[in-house]
């Protein structure tokens, strides 16, 4: 009985047009293999092209040699090598605060931070479309959660002033939204957060590497470095390796190794994985990082303005994800296969990811595609819009 329920739910998913399943990708370069097709990969958060770059394989491989494969516990108990410390100082170093800590995922990362620091009695204030993992901690934390309307300030400055008390109160935003691509009005939050005495922390999974002097993201992009108590940051994407991390206080850090349970409670990343992640952290603060941000940002704006130019509404911005926005989940699904068909691998985006009715593609352009690429990609969602009606 139990099992024919979860076979009843799982037809009302497909009946909703919301189903999912998990499909084959050979790699993460600009051309990929999907299944048995080849396509060109327009939906991969590798924003840099790092995760194929021969220095971080170098580097995981030397550490394989050299330390093993596995930490083999948690950083409490026996699981806290010299990488992961080596690792820390430079990421303090990069971001310019006092320290950092690691996390083994971004979800692991929101999850443990923000239900350490807000428990019950406690208020977070969060974006409204901030990423899963930070309403799944909001939700852990047990606080009451005030989810406020995306990037308005002014809504935020009203709630904070309707719902005061005595415990900590917790702004939590993503820096840049991962769906749409936009970046948070950082400078104002920060203001409020100083004028309501709550603490502030940024997800800034999408703009580490990517925005800001030496890629430290969208926090030094924002001009807010100094003001935001917990930045924190992904590597599995821009940065080309996989974990995450907390910039922020020494205080900070000894309240999250005391009170994080993803942290306390897991193995913690093998030395693969920080060697590689090392290596990305230098890479990104070099000549070389500089030359692929730019490439990434020609990259975006040239596929933005072809779409833009075909009638396509693309919000303009200088991240590398663009969204298009379709509505219906099933046509979102269907201009995903089409594109795919015409060996263009874009993934459609649909709810609960995404509010209801606003399902969409999500394009996401890297440094190593080609101009050539690029148009080929903008030439097939312009012709199959049109086809479907989009357009
Ligand atoms: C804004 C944001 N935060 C956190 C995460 C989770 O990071 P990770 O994939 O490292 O778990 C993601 C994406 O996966 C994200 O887009």
């Amino acid at each position: 009985m139990s099992l024919q329920l979860l076979s009843q739910r799982l037809e009302k998913i497909r009946h909703d047009g919301l189903y999912r399943s998990l499909r084959s990708v050979d790699r993460t370069t600009p051309q990929v293999l999907v299944e048995d097709r080849q396509a060109l990969l327009f939906c991969s958060n590798n924003y840099l092209g790092l995760a194929e770059h021969p220095a971080l394989a170098q580097a995981a491989a030397d550490a394989a040699l050299q330390y093993g494969t596995s930490s083999a516990a948690s950083r409490l108990v026996s699981g806290n090598q010299p990488l992961h410390e080596l690792l820390e100082t430079k990421l303090a170093a990069w971001k310019g605060t006092e320290t950092a800590l690691l996390f083994n995922s971004g979800y692991a990362a929101n999850t443990g931070i923000i239900a350490a620091l807000a428990g019950r009695g406690d208020i977070i204030f969060s974006d409204r479309l901030n990423h899963a993992s930070i309403i799944d901690g909001a939700l852990l934390s047990g606080s009451r959660l005030i989810r406020y309307p995306h990037n308005d300030t002014l809504a935020l400055a009203r709630l904070l002033e309707q719902h005061q008390g005595d415990g900590l109160r917790l702004i939590v935003t993503d820096g840049v939204f991962s769906m749409d691509g936009d970046i948070a009005p950082l400078q104002e939050i920060a203001d409020l957060a100083e004028q309501h005495t709550a603490l502030l922390m940024v997800d800034d999974a999408h703009a580490g590497g990517v925005l800001g002097q030496q890629g430290r993201g969208s926090v030094d992009f924002c001009g807010v470095a100094g003001r935001v108590a917990i930045q924190m940051g992904t590597f599995g994407k821009a940065l080309g390796s996989f974990g995450a991390y907390a910039a922020c206080s020494r205080l900070v850090r000894d309240y999250l190794i005391n009170r994080s349970r993803s942290l306390i409670f897991s193995t913690s990343l093998p030395p693969t994985v920080l060697a590689a992640s090392a290596a990305a952290v230098d890479l990104v603060q070099t000549e070389e990082g500089q030359q692929l941000r730019q490439r990434l940002a020609d990259n975006s704006n040239l596929l933005r303005s072809l779409l833009q130019q075909a009638g396509y509404k693309v919000p303009d911005g200088s991240t590398p994800i663009v969204p298009i926005l379709i509505g219906d989940a099933a046509t979102t699904t269907r201009f995903s296969t089409r594109l795919l068909e015409e060996g263009i691998f874009v993934q459609g985006i649909r709810p609960p990811t995404v509010p209801k009715g606003t399902s969409r593609l999500r394009c996401t352009v890297m440094a190593s595609h080609s101009p050539d690429q690029i148009q080929q990609a903008a030439a097939a969602i312009i012709r199959i819009g049109r086809e479907l009606g989009v357009l």
